[in-house]
């Protein structure tokens, strides 16, 4: 079995993810760290980002692993966990740049879909039911308010980085979609057999349920 859950940044796909893969007891793959690794890489060597051949080489050597533990699974990158380095507003605007090449994609998609072959997956992303797995058995695609969603970004991300400002932020979740939506290759799209579930008035538990049930056809 294979979950795909695609959305934008902050419309909770990854916490609903998890806790989905955890009642399921399956593996949770979050692809978003994958390219949020090859922007963090090529951030700390002071690469730039824009240099295609640069960024395909990091994806090609990527070495990542989802290592999951009672409170939250950890994201190792040379085997030290950088699960709190990934999640940086920077990074993410980094992961989206590199998330445009081709090259990129390429590797990437192919480690994603090694990773999931096996099954009994939940995966979440931008393309995972469209272009990773286009014959996932349940595909969700998760929409909320841009305001919304900043405001979750900012309650995850203001006790560790203080001078944060919540206006900022929505302003990055904006720039971040209009370029996962408007690029060309694999942009943000819902597909044609995606269920779309709004997360703007719902709790964390209900749109579990919400996605369990479906799951389970009850
Ligand atoms: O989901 P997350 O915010 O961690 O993703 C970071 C960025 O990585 C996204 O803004 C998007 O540009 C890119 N991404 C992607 N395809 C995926 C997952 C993430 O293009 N499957």
């Amino acid at each position: 079995m294979i979950i795909a859950i695609d959305g934008p940044a902050g419309s909770g796909k990854s916490t609903v993810a998890k806790l989905i893969a955890k009642r399921l007891n399956y593996r949770y793959i979050d692809t978003g760290a994958m390219y949020r690794a090859v922007a963090w890489i090529a951030q700390k060597k002071g690469l730039d980002l824009t240099d295609e051949s640069a960024m395909a080489d990091i994806a090609g050597s990527l070495n990542i692993e989802f290592v999951p533990g009672p409170d939250r699974q950890a994201v190792l990158v040379d085997g030290k966990d950088a699960t709190d380095f990934l999640k940086s507003e920077t990074v993410g605007r980094g992961a989206a740049t590199v998330a445009a090449q081709k090259f990129v994609r390429e590797v990437l998609v192919a480690q994603q879909r090694h990773i999931g072959e096996t099954g009994n997956v939940v995966m979440d992303g931008r393309d995972i039911g469209t272009v990773v797995f286009p014959h996932a058995d349940k595909k969700f695609f998760f929409v909320a308010d841009a305001e919304e969603r900043g405001r979750r970004r900012y309650e995850e991300l203001k006790d560790k980085n203080p001078g944060l400002d919540l206006k900022t932020i929505i302003e990055e979740i904006r720039q971040r979609d209009h370029e996962d939506r408007n690029r060309k290759i694999s942009p943000l799209v819902k597909a044609n057999d995606a269920l779309e579930v709004d997360t703007t008035r719902f709790s964390i538990e209900e749109v579990t349920d919400h996605v369990f049930k479906n799951i389970n056809n009850l």
